[in-house]
């Protein structure tokens, strides 16, 4: 793919804060929404991208809870355009052995039931694919989740299955939406903004931070390898003094 790429150091997760759509579409002189239609190939080549550089996890953050603050217009148009990209995408993501998940505020009654319905059954047609997974945020976001897992806790603890007294920080990851999924090691932002937007924050303690300029309709395999290539230029040194990049020869 390109000879700056450490084959052997690919995260086993990738975050992707898809940004940028709606500027993409202004400077063409056309609506916000063609951005969003126009970023469906960049999500859809990253995965095939992943696919085969072996990455485990991936997350893309389709819609946040402050989305909403958007016009009706707009919001109407991604729950529409989210359930057709899953409808027309889940059998040939399912075919490559990718098994699809959604993270976020389902029981949400802005939410049109279709689309929802459209995420369960997508997730229960995938559910036995193990070549990666692919996360949807949708109607995601990070302090949402904390404190959904928070109020899990408090009610096992009030119903007396849980001492209060032993709850850690595995306690709370154990509630997070998906317990199994690992931490990403890189997290990307494109379309120049630096900032996480309520995207994985208990899960993004020690992500690197990779922000691109390109905007995500732009955003192509040379983009992906380029944040990969500044990903792998990255000492990780976990609160430690030492550089355990070097020796942490998977990751
Ligand atoms: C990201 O692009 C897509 C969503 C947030 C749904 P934007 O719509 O935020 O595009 P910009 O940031 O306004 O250019
Ligand atoms: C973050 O992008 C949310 C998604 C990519 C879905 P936004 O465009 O909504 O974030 P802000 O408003 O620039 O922080
Ligand atoms: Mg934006």
């Amino acid at each position: 793919m390109d000879d700056r790429l450490d084959r052997s150091r690919i995260p086993r997760h990738i975050g992707i804060i898809m940004d940028g759509n709606g500027r993409w579409a202004n400077a063409r002189g056309f609506e916000r929404t063609v951005g969003h239609a126009a970023g469906e190939q960049s999500i859809f080549e990253t995965i095939d991208d992943c696919l085969e550089l072996g990455v485990e996890w991936l997350t893309v953050y389709a819609f946040s809870t402050e989305n909403w603050n958007r016009s009706a217009e707009e919001v109407d148009f991604l729950m529409a355009f989210n359930e057709s990209l899953l409808v027309r995408h889940r059998d040939s993501v399912g075919e490559k052995g990718v098994r699809l998940h959604f993270i976020g505020l389902s029981e949400d009654e802005r939410v049109p039931v279709r689309v929802s319905e459209r995420m369960a059954e997508s997730e229960r047609l995938t559910a036995g694919n193990t070549n990666m997974h692919v996360v949807f945020a949708f109607n995601y976001g990070g302090r949402a989740e904390i404190a959904e897992a928070t109020r899990r806790i408090a009610e096992r603890a009030a119903a007396g299955t849980l001492d209060p007294a032993s709850v850690t920080q595995e306690t709370v990851a154990d509630h997070l939406y998906l317990p199994d999924m690992p931490e990403p090691e890189l997290i990307i932002r494109t379309s120049g903004e630096q900032r996480l937007s309520n995207f994985l924050l208990w899960q993004s303690a020690y992500s690197e931070l990779v922000f691109t300029p390109v905007l995500w309709p732009d955003f192509d395999q040379a983009a992906l390898i380029d944040c990969l290539v500044e990903y792998q230029s990255r000492d990780r040194r976990f609160g430690t003094a030492r550089d355990i990049s070097a020796e942490d020869a998977s990751h």
